[in-house]
This record gives structure tokens, C-alpha cells and sequence, in this order.
């Protein structure tokens, strides 16, 4: 069976061979979920950047595509997004439907351009044919280089009140915001780099986008990846809760905050014209970290996305914060559930999810296997402790095997939610308030997992291949 190697993740997305980064592209048009994402197809690690392609009726189930975007005179393809130009305002739709339109960094390392600091700049591509085939705008970059050496990963999005175009642009370690008519032409607006946020590395795929409260309270909503810099060290992503009036971005809040605290959920942006009706706000990350991406120990494939996640908007108090939620189309993958009772369960499958409750103080939880490894999770007092320091294969990097932790912030843990696959875990605590997504290489699936200070009754759902 194809997709069956060591490690390969069973429902998450993976690319059927060969290295893979970030998200790029996702787009939702005409019944279809596009996912496109940093490709290099002659080989298992980092290289020249294609963008490759993949698509979806429910998230869950992936059809691989033909690469979309290769590499040319301007440069490697690098990440950024795409949109529905709905009214053809940028005049490259030529059948009776909108066009498609992909907008990303080209990276020119070379020739001329080797070595400088201009070469990056914005390009776009175009499709009018639901995405199966991509055509290069002919009078691209769509926006030059003035200079800087990190300027990547436009996300661009369409503001309703402005009746404008908006690209969230990495520029080093600001956002800038740039606007558009017709996604051709852009225009400077404002740059976004509060003094008091996250600067361990270099700002990388923001995302721009609102959300609405329970009580229907709209905010602003900027993810920053950041690379290094993460809690749990190297690459992780930020956001921040604001207000964006068509030009610039502003926050009053003056404290950093983090999408996932895992080490292994990066350069993650959402899906673009999800339909009104849906009206959720659909995210997905890539599974890995540059401390370590190249050396994971995956042959033929290197790298998988997190499982989509719909992004909600909290409000406690004056604190907003975003709680990310497994998307429900997930429940389909369940293929049998069984109610365990006990401290001690066995598991028969290492491709689970895993749904408890703990008892509202500490707690400890331990994967093991017969081969010696284990994971332990392990809440005391304010913080979760992450321990993969023992989970398997680790020798592949110095940093890996580590102890990560969540910091609670003074709230209890009532209920926890976990995704198992092969080589990645992925825990939901209190409905998404809190997440830890990481990698694990045990030596063999985990036989064993022991509690502590849990609700003995533990529902085990078995989860079914998305690969057939
Ligand atoms: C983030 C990133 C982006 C860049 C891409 C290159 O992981 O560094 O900033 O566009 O990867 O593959």
C-alpha cells in the first residue's frame, strides 16, 4: 500500500514523495478546498521551491494535483496565498467564471541577484480553470523589492468596507500592509512592529483576518510566524487581536500570544473565500520546525500539515484570545469508538484519537512501548510539561528530544482532546483554548498509555486512512 512507510501520518496531509513546507494558497472555490505548499520535488530536503498541489471536498480527504507553480527567470516560488477574484477586477478571468488568482514571493538567488538584498519580490499567477492550470502574469514581479532582504509571503485578502485588496506582507520583522484595485498594482500603507512582541528571529506568513465573538463582536486578527523565537524554541507562530481599518493595524493589547505552543505547528495561515454560510475561519499549519525539518526521520516524503482547525474568537474579560477547534468534518475518519475504563489502557492502533477529562488538578499521562520509549505529558501546578525527550528516535538533531511546556495561566484543565498519528500527537485542552502540536519518532506504536489524576473514562475513537 502506497502512503504506509514508517512514520507516514494516515490522515493528515503528506505529499506522496519528497520535501514539503509551509501552506501556501488555500483557497476554497466552487466546492473545492486548494491546498498548495512549498515543494521541492527532486528531493527529500529543502531545495528550489515549487509550489505543489493538492484538493479537498471536505478537508479531509486529499486529491495530489499536478505541481501548480514552477520555478522561472524571476526566481524559486516561494509562499503566499490565493483568492477568488470574484468581479475579475484584475482583468485576467476569461471564461464565465472568476478566476483564480495566486499571489507569491519570488526568490532569486542567483545570477545578477545572487547574494543581494533585493531579491525577493511579489509575483502572481493566474487560473481559469479551477486551478488545474496555472498561467504566470506576463508582467510580473507585481511588486519590486525596495531593497530589503526578507520580503516574503504575501497574504492577500479582500477588505468588504474599503472595497480594496490588502496584502499582509513579512518585511524582516515588520508587517507591511499594502493595498490593490486589481491585485496588479499596489500601494504602500503602513507598517505593523509593536515594540513589546516576539522578535527571537525573522517575521515570516502573516494572515490577516477578522472574527466575531460569541456576543458577535468583531476583531482583527494578525498571525505572524516567527522564526526562531518560538516558546518552545525555533519556529512558531504569534497573533494578535486588533483593529484594521483598510490601511493600518492597530492592538491595544501589549502581551505576546501564541497559536499552539508545540514546536511543530508553523508558517500556518487559513483558507480564503470559505462561503458566508460555513463562516468558519479554517486553519492549517506545517508539522515541523526548522530546527529540525531536514533531518526528521522520514524517507521518501519529509514533512505533514496539521489536521484543518477552525479558528474561534474568546473574550474573557478585556482578554481576547483565539481557541483553535479540530474541524468536525474529523468525525467522519472515527471507525470505531470504545469507552476504557482504567489507569492502565491498552492501544491497539498508533492512528487514534483520544477523548478525556482530568479531574481538575495535576495529572500525568505516559505513551510507552515495549521497546522502552515514552511520552510523558504531565501537568503540575501552572504549567503542562511535554517530555519527548524518551518518545523514540532523536539522535537525527541535538534539539529534539526536549521537555516543551504549556503554560495555563492560571486556568484548570477540564477537558483534553488528542490526535495520534504515527509521528505526530497533537492535544487540545479545554476545547482548544490550548494547543500543543509536536512530533514523536517512537520505534514502534505505543502499546501502552497509563493515567493519572484522570476521570477513569476515556473514549477511544480508532481513526480510519485517508489514503485507501
Ligand atoms: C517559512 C518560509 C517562508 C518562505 C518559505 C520558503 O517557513 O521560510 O518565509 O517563503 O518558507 O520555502
Amino acid at each position: 500500500r502506497e502512503f504506509d512507510e514508517q512514520f507516514r501520518p494516515q490522515y493528515h496531509f503528506s505529499p506522496p514523495a519528497n520535501w514539503m513546507n509551509d501552506p501556501n494558497g488555500m483557497v476554497y472555490f466552487d466546492g473545492e478546498y486548494h491546498l498548495f505548499y512549498q515543494y521541492y520535488p527532486d528531493g527529500n530536503v529543502w531545495g528550489p521551491m515549487h509550489w505543489g498541489h493538492a484538493i479537498s471536498t471536505d478537508l479531509i480527504h486529499w486529491e495530489h494535483l499536478p505541481i501548480a507553480i514552477y520555478p522561472d527567470e524571476l526566481g524559486w516560488i516561494f509562499s503566499g496565498s490565493a483568492v477568488v477574484d470574484w468581479e475579475n477586477t484584475s482583468g485576467l478571468g476569461t471564461g464565465n467564471q472568476p478566476p483564480m488568482i495566486a499571489i507569491y514571493t519570488y526568490h532569486l538567488d542567483s545570477g545578477e541577484k545572487a547574494g543581494r538584498d533585493d531579491y525577493q519580490t511579489q509575483g502572481i499567477a493566474y487560473s481559469n480553470d479551477k486551478g488545474r492550470t496555472w498561467t504566470k502574469y506576463e508582467n510580473n514581479p507585481v511588486l519590486a523589492n525596495p531593497g530589503i532582504k526578507d520580503f516574503r509571503d504575501p497574504k492577500v485578502t479582500w477588505h468588504e468596507e474599503s472595497e480594496s485588496w490588502i496584502m499582509s506582507l513579512a518585511v524582516k520583522d515588520k508587517i507591511s500592509f499594502y493595498t490593490s484595485s486589481n491585485l496588479l498594482e499596489w500601494t504602500y500603507q503602513s507598517d505593523f512592529n509593536p515594540e513589546w512582541a516576539a522578535y527571537g528571529g525573522v517575521w515570516e506568513c502573516p494572515d490577516l483576518f477578522p472574527l466575531t465573538t460569541e456576543t458577535g463582536e468583531e476583531k482583527w486578527i494578525l498571525l505572524v510566524s516567527i522564526n526562531p523565537g518560538g516558546p518552545n524554541g525555533g519556529s512558531a507562530t504569534q497573533y494578535f487581536v486588533g483593529d484594521f481599518d483598510g490601511k493600518v493595524f492597530t492592538t491595544e493589547t501589549t502581551e505576546v500570544k501564541w497559536l499552539d505552543y508545540g514546536a511543530d505547528n508553523y508558517a500556518g495561515v487559513t483558507w480564503s473565500d470559505v462561503p458566508k454560510e460555513d463562516g468558519r475561519r479554517l486553519f492549517l499549519g506545517w508539522m515541523s520546525n526548522w530546527l529540525y525539518a531536514n533531518e526528521v526521520p522520514t524517507e521518501v516524503w519529509r514533512s505533514a500539515m496539521t489536521v484543518p482547525r477552525s479558528l474561534e474568537l474568546m473574550k474573557n474579560g478585556d482578554d481576547y484570545s483565539i481557541a483553535s477547534r479540530p474541524v468536525e468534518e474529523l468525525e467522519k475518519l472515527r471507525e470505531s469508538t470504545k469507552e476504557q475504563e482504567g489507569d492502565l489502557i491498552s492501544l491497539t492502533s498508533d492512528v487514534l484519537e483520544i477523548e478525556m477529562k482530568s479531574l481538575g488538578g495535576d495529572f500525568k499521562m505516559t505513551f510507552s512501548n515495549d521497546q522502552g520509549d515514552k511520552l510523558v505529558i504531565d501537568k503540575t501546578d501552572d504549567l503542562v510539561l511535554f517530555d519527548r525527550s524518551q518518545a523514540g528516535l532523536k539522535d537525527f538533531s541535538d534539539v529534539f528530544a526536549a521537555v516543551h511546556n504549556v503554560p495555563l495561566k492560571g486556568v484548570e484543565v477540564k477537558d483534553i482532546r488528542i490526535f495520534l498519528d504515527r509521528s505526530s500527537i497533537e492535544i487540545f485542552f479545554n476545547d482548544g483554548k490550548s494547543v500543543i502540536t509536536e512530533l514523536i519518532f517512537p520505534t514502534s506504536a505505543y502499546t501502552e498509555l497509563s493515567l493519572q489524576g484522570m476521570d477513569s473514562k476515556v473514549e477511544i475513537h480508532l481513526l480510519k486512512s485517508i489514503w485507501g
